[in-house]
């Protein structure tokens, strides 16, 4: 390739790479994969460094900075950025427009409703369609010059678009919101809390703490996204809508959620509208911008002091509520940490009931001066997850205690460690996480509770985002809790409640198996069943009477024994109970009775657990070892060592077809 050619490529390549962008992260749509263009990135970062004269500052190459600056420039703004007065009821809103038809009384006014994006505010400038300058708002007069962490974000277009038919020459200055997704939100603060970093009190904070940074890396690294609603500089717009349709078509990403509306009753149904669709979003907005429509009408109103007029901010409820600390409990997540929890009185907090909020780690419980059994503010951080703001300490009784962390893991009995300098405590024990995991996986396996869609990613994700800490967790959860986790949309969020929800009762049979007591696999639950028929009277058996069971030996009835005396097996069944999960009275038949089978191989019409489970239902015994008083041995395919031992033993060998005969 020649200098020319190059050339020509780079070209070729910043356009086709700019499309793509401008499509995924402005449209939302994807139509090449991240890889692909990660690679068409990559050919065209190789070709500017063999020839830097061809580097231009909207090259998406330019997109990360070099050096971490020093210090922010102090930019000037062309005009003031604003603020805006709140509104909190219909009541309020009103008073804004008597207010307003004072001053412009026969006028007929037209508003223009969008969402007030939970963001932090920015300004860009374009010269000659390039982008020169992007600000802070500061004191709404001297802000700082970002430039650089603005660029990182995709959808911002480093130059506008050219063919839009609007005159891109000269300054055009334009401002919005740049923020995160609530996604992003949780992910950014769970990798703050593992490192020991400062954990981030909502969206706004984060968007601000990612563009207030000296190295723009930081920007880069986080999923930053923008909105852009407000054009500065004269193009001939007439009216706030059209401000954002010459914003749309200069290429920067502008909300969906806008409405023209004739008069104030039409912008309450688009904002009650919209507070239902609020948890739904996919990043936070604290209510909702009501603005004049016509600039006309706007410049006659005026401002006063900092905010205009003209536009009112229409806030919905605070997000917030105070219940009381039961307890402070820590979950243990994939790498061990333990991470504290409050459990709380139940509580409303926007439309959900909360009982447990995340407190990140022991440090910052100190920090907040949390105790138990303080009555505290509870809120949902950027509408996703519950969290403690700050106890109420006038309402303390003396009676509150102090979080310890503990020093063996409340899960495996391991040793908790926190080395030296670290903010987080580890369970020691690797396999620590993987064992609460495989308890959840073996409480929704097909013999136990059978609770289909919970597969082991999903498992872990609900461990990690610590939305449950053991299987009875996972009957208390919401649709809230799960569409913001990721892979997650609205419809697989309700699909896998329904599907807990529907598991509620099982058989007693299933249902012990389903505790995990050592040595109780489904045979022996099944035994355990068929002589107690409750589960109260297994609970107060003697280690004796558990080993009078026939086929119950004495280590298992150890194990059972041994399991109902631990104190925290009680509480997880009493948790259970709670959650009105319990088992059904199995209706048994006779066919069967007196009879007892052992299954060898894979049989065609059904999976074995089946065949077992309808074995003992018919009254019969469904067992895993040969002996000579077995009645049969059901031959299904690729049998194992059990047909030879059966047949020394004298066994009766039946097929599946006699089996299902059996059966009928
Ligand atoms: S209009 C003249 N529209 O809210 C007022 N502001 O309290 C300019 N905000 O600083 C603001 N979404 O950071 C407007 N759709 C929206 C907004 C919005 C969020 C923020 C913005 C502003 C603050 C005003």
């Amino acid at each position: 390739m020649n200098k020319e050619e190059a050339r020509q490529r780079i070209l070729k390549l910043r356009e086709v790479i700019n499309f793509h962008r401008y499509n995924y992260h402005v449209l939302d749509r994807q139509d090449i994969s991240e890889a692909a263009l990660d690679s068409l990135k990559h050919e065209l970062a190789e070709l500017e460094e063999k020839y830097p004269e061809f580097i231009t500052s909207d090259s998406p190459t330019q997109r990360v900075g070099g050096k971490p600056l020093e210090k922010f420039e102090k930019v000037n703004h062309v005009s003031p950025m604003l603020s805006l007065t709140d509104a909190f009821s219909w009541e309020e809103l009103l008073a804004w427009e008597e207010r307003i038809k004072k001053l412009i009384p026969d006028e007929n006014l037209d508003y223009f409703a969008e969402l007030k994006i939970d963001g932090f505010a920015v300004s860009l400038t374009y010269e000659n369609g390039l982008l020169v300058e992007g600000a802070t708002r500061g004191d709404g007069k001297v802000g700082e010059n970002v430039t650089q962490n603005l660029k990182t974000i995709e959808s911002i277009p480093l130059r506008l678009n050219e063919d839009s038919g609007i005159n891109i020459k000269g300054r055009i200055v334009m401002r919005g919101e740049v923020f995160l997704s609530k996604q992003e939100f949780l992910r950014i603060n769970s990798e703050q809390a593992k490192k020991g970093l400062q954990i981030y009190a909502n969206p706004r904070n984060l968007a601000a703490g990612s563009i207030r940074q000296l190295d723009s890396r930081v920007a880069a690294s986080r999923k930053l996204d923008s909105f852009f609603y407000n054009l500065v500089t004269d193009l001939g717009q007439k009216t706030h809508e059209q401000e954002h349709e010459i914003i749309e078509k200069l290429g920067l990403k502008t909300s969906k959620f806008v409405k023209k509306c004739e008069n104030l009753t039409q912008v309450k149904d688009y904002i009650d509208d919209l507070e239902n669709k609020r948890d739904s979003l996919p990043y936070q907005i604290d209510g909702m911008v009501v603005i004049v429509n016509s600039l006309n009408l706007e410049n006659r109103l005026g401002i006063v002091g900092k905010a205009p007029r003209w536009a009112i901010a229409y806030k919905f409820p605070a997000e917030q509520a105070t219940t009381k600390i039961l307890d402070i409990q820590v979950s243990i997540g994939r790498t061990g940490a333990l991470t504290p929890f409050a459990v709380l009185e139940p509580v409303k907090v926007a439309g959900s009931t909360v009982s447990r909020a995340t407190l990140h780690n022991a440090d910052e419980i100190k920090r907040k001066d949390i105790q138990i059994g303080d009555t505290v503010i509870v809120q949902k951080a950027g509408d996703i997850i519950p969290e403690v703001v700050e106890p109420i300490k006038g309402l303390r009784t003396g009676k509150e205690t102090f979080f310890k962390m503990p020093t063996i893991c409340p899960m495996c009995g391991g040793p908790v460690i926190r080395p030296a300098g670290e903010v987080i405590a580890r369970c020691a024990n690797l396999n620590c996480f993987a064992i609460q995991r495989e308890r959840v996986k073996h409480f929704v396996s097909k013999e136990a509770f059978d609770v289909e869609g919970l597969g082991e990613k999903i498992v872990e994700q609900l461990l990690e985002e610590d939305l449950i800490s053991d299987p009875s967790d996972l009957f208390e959860l919401t649709v809230g809790d799960l569409e913001p986790l990721e892979r997650f949309a609205e419809k697989s969020s309700a699909n896998l409640v329904e599907a807990i929800q529907g598991r509620k009762k099982v058989t007693l049979a299933k249902f012990i198996y389903a505790l995990g007591i050592r040595y109780v696999g489904i045979q022996t639950a099944g035994l355990l069943a068929d002589y107690f028929g409750d589960l109260k009277k297994i609970e107060t058996s003697s280690e004796e009477e558990l080993w009078e069971v026939e086929g119950i030996g004495g280590k298992v009835a150890n194990s059972i024994f041994r399991w109902y005396r631990n104190p925290k097996n009680l509480e997880y069944l009493e948790k259970l109970n709670k959650h009105g999960v319990s088992y059904v009275k199995e209706e048994k038949t006779k066919e069967l009775e007196g009879l007892s089978f052992v299954i060898t191989g894979s049989l065609y019409s059904m999976p074995r657990e089946e065949a077992e489970d309808l074995i003992r239902h018919k009254g019969g015994k469904a067992s895993s070892s040969v002996s000579a008083n077995l009645n049969y041995l059901v031959v299904g395919e690729n049998p194992g060592s059990k047909l030879a031992k059966a047949e020394s033993l004298g066994v009766k060998i039946i097929d599946e077809n006699e089996f299902l005969k059996l059966l009928k």
